[in-house]
């Protein structure tokens, strides 16, 4: 990682240009880009009509999102559950076309790209699958079940030119976009250390879902839904919970450290596996029959920085990041941020002075003084600024941006290769937390090494 040097004759420059001559800290509000506010009619042959794979928690909220956007219209759906083709009608139109198999939106001439929402073990195969059959796709975080899976899915997106947009929606966000430029200006001087946090308590933010009351091996394809993983008999538990098990999911590492990464990783403009991660943690609250930890604490290598992130599901603590520079802290939240600014120099004599005898403090404590007291009247003021913006689950501009790429053909905002190395850090985690031992990422051998 660069680390980004400080011109505070810039940041004065800039801070005093952005908020006026005041010297009192400052509160701006974040206003949303254009963007989405300009719903231009598109012309139909500029229509773009995707598939949509997976029509549970999130996937719903996709498919209902993207068909708000302009000229994007939802061709045909997927899910395994027929409750889910159901719930795609409700949402789309009652004649959409459904279907239990996601090839048959592949080999539709007539959908331009898929959206696909699925379990976290089914993501390299609907990704792979629709890459080589030439639909590009906006596939949900964390973009792989392992390191392996990553490997192949950036090797296919490659391989294809396909668009691979990942959906870890903080990338689009404009809370982290505008950190991103404060960080850019060289706001935090050197970057010394990130750390980073998420809490939950309550049962739902466990995933202790309750299952789809009609569940049943007749209304679901439980054998797909299981994909490569041994079998197991129906359970509809392990169906609305698969979270709970890394035989499925990625624990809290995929699920919720992953949008912490992937923000991190776009405010700091790097595209990086951590070199190193150490993981402490266990099922210390949900004792469920769950095997991935419900409190998971890591600290990451990336270059030469320390990045502590730390996930809880006994202690509820909102997602919140603090990048520690040289110049100052910059605190991000869900729903905005705030720079405290530091000038890093002795504010006095050094108290290290109590030690020295009565006339050797005077006179160091004099020269002090004459040579670092600001002259009367032009004492420095530093100025902390605020910003308010709306909530950074941008999902909505996430989809925009793949469906401009797709369009466009220009490269989305987080491409498969963002996605691995955000998803790498997440796989590092768990590993570390199995293996009970640090681990890093070994680039010519695409793997984990303990
Ligand atoms: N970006 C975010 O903020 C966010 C939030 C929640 C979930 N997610 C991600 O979205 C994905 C889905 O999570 P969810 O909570 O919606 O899960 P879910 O279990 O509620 O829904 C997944 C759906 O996919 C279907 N499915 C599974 N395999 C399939 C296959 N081979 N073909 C067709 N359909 C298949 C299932 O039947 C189910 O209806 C996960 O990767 C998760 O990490 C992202």
């Amino acid at each position: 990682m660069k680390k980004s040097t400080y011109s505070r004759r810039k940041f004065l420059g800039i801070s005093a240009a952005a908020a006026g001559a005041s010297l009192a800290p400052k509160s701006i509000l974040l206003t949303p880009e254009p963007l989405l506010a300009s719903a231009r009619p598109a012309p139909a042959s500029d229509r773009l009509r995707f598939g949509m794979i997976g029509i549970g928690m999130q996937g719903s909220g996709l498919l209902t999102e993207s068909i708000t956007l302009p000229g994007v219209e939802c061709a045909a759906a997927c899910d395994l559950y027929d409750g889910r083709h159901t719930l795609a009608k409700e949402i789309v139109r009652p004649d959409l076309p459904v279907t239990r198999r996601y090839q048959e939106l592949l080999a539709d001439k007539n959908i331009d790209c898929i959206v696909a929402a699925v379990p976290d073990h089914w993501h390299k195969q609907v990704v792979v699958d629709a890459v080589s059959a030439g639909k590009d796709i906006y596939c949900e975080k964390p973009m792989s079940h392992s390191a392996a899976d990553g490997v192949a899915m950036v090797e296919a997106a490659k391989r294809t030119g396909r668009i691979v947009q990942i959906g870890s929606q903080r990338v689009s966000s404009l809370v982290c976009k505008k950190a991103k430029e404060m960080v850019a200006q060289g706001m935090l001087g050197d970057l010394m250390m990130v750390e980073g946090w998420l809490g939950r308590n309550d049962p739902t933010g466990a995933w202790e879902y309750p299952p789809p009351t009609d569940l049943s091996p007749q209304t679901l394809d439980w054998d797909t839904w299981q994909g490569n993983v041994a079998k197991r008999p129906f359970d509809p538990y392990i169906f609305a919970r698969w979270r709970c098990w890394k035989e499925y999911g990625t624990g809290v590492a995929g699920d919720l450290l992953v949008h912490l990464v992937s923000g991190m990783m776009f405010i700091l403009n790097m595209n990086d596996a951590p070199q190193q991660a150490m993981s402490l943690g266990g099922i210390l609250r949900f004792k469920d029959g769950r095997n991935m930890p419900d409190v998971h604490a890591t600290l990451f290598k990336y270059g030469e920085i320390p990045v502590y992130m730390r996930l809880n599901l006994g202690t509820d603590m909102p997602e919140t990041y603090r990048f520690q520079g040289s110049k100052g802290i910059l605190e991000v939240t869900e729903f905005g941020l705030s720079y405290t600014p530091q000038t890093g120099k002795d504010s006095g004599p050094s108290y290290y002075d109590s030690g020295f005898p009565h006339e050797m403090r005077a006179a160091y404590e004099k020269k002090w003084h004459e040579e670092n007291d600001p002259k009367l009247g032009q004492e420095p003021m530093l100025e902390a600024m605020t910003f308010h913006g709306p909530d950074f689950d941008d999902m909505k501009p996430h989809l925009w941006n793949f469906f401009e790429a797709v369009r466009s053909r220009k490269p989305v905002v987080e491409d498969a290769v963002f996605g691995h190395h955000a998803a790498l850090a997440c796989h590092m985690a768990n590993e570390s937390y199995f293996r009970k031992t640090a681990v890093s990422w070994d680039q010519a051998s695409k793997s984990i090494k303990s």
